[in-house]
């Protein structure tokens, strides 16, 4: 996969180089590329924003040279005839593990990182093919979103992570979140492992574990749960907990 990043400050993606996307990079397997916005202007301040028409606070990212910036990067050529383009904002739809998936499904990626009140929405209008918020809270600039944007869809690549299973039984992927997990020793700081982890029975450790996701999932996300694949076990055990509000009805035969 080919992403290109386009920035006031490449110096934030930094951490790309470490850790498993590190490594995936080193392999091949990602192609990433930062390239810095003011690199595209062409006054001696290389400014990039300026005041917003119709008054108000703040400044607005000029479309000068974002244009200039997003047409070299599909000018420099890469796997497809353009990318799928981008833009974090807070005022996007949010991000799930559905859309990190369809991401990820790209060939070629381009993330437009704002800063300020925003990019003109010019910019948006004519490049953009998403809108992409991370959640209803308000950062100071893509760049943050940039980077969980790239290391959530790197990882779903073919090779990036070890374990295929890993990313198969995220929270999330099932619907669920995951359940807590447990390494030795057995025993630490007075607090146990539960038993059944150590039983070695497969199949009570796999129906303690999506006991404990739904569990996990009724208490913190309850509105995750009522969109949740479950069926009649899943039900059965629900009915156990005495939630505050009513379950749904099964949405998967036994
Ligand atoms: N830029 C500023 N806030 C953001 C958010 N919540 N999500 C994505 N991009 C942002």
């Amino acid at each position: 996969m080919r992403v290109d990043v386009v920035t006031i400050f490449p110096e934030f993606f930094g951490p790309l180089d470490v850790s498993l996307l590190g490594k995936a990079r080193e392999r091949g397997l990602v192609d990433l590329r930062v390239h810095d916005l003011r690199e595209r202007t062409d006054d001696v301040h290389r400014s990039v924003d300026d005041a917003p028409f119709g008054g108000g606070p703040g400044m607005v990212m000029k479309p000068e040279p974002w244009y200039a910036a997003l047409q070299a990067v599909v000018d420099g050529g890469g796997p497809a005839p353009r990318p799928r383009v981008v833009v974090p904002t807070p005022s996007g739809r949010l991000l799930t593990q559905a859309l990190v998936e369809e991401l990820a499904a790209e060939p070629w990626l381009a993330i437009a990182c704002g800063r300020y009140e925003g990019i003109d929405r010019r910019v948006v209008d004519a490049w953009a093919d998403d809108e992409v918020s991370l959640g209803d809270y308000v950062l100071a600039g893509g760049e943050v979103a940039a980077l969980v944007l790239v290391e959530a869809v790197t990882r779903l690549l073919p090779g990036v992570v070890g374990n295929a299973e890993s990313v198969a039984d995220d929270s999330h992927t099932t619907g669920l979140l995951e359940g807590p997990v447990y390494t030795r020793p057995a025993s630490y700081d007075g607090r146990d492992v539960p038993a059944v982890l150590l039983s070695g029975d497969h199949g009570a450790i796999a129906r303690w574990r999506r006991d404990e996701a739904l569990r996990r999932t009724a208490t913190l996300r309850p509105d995750l749960l009522m969109r949740a694949r479950l069926d009649a076990r899943d039900l059965a055990a629900l009915a156990g907990l005495d939630l505050p509000f009513p379950l749904p009805p099964p949405a998967v035969a036994d």
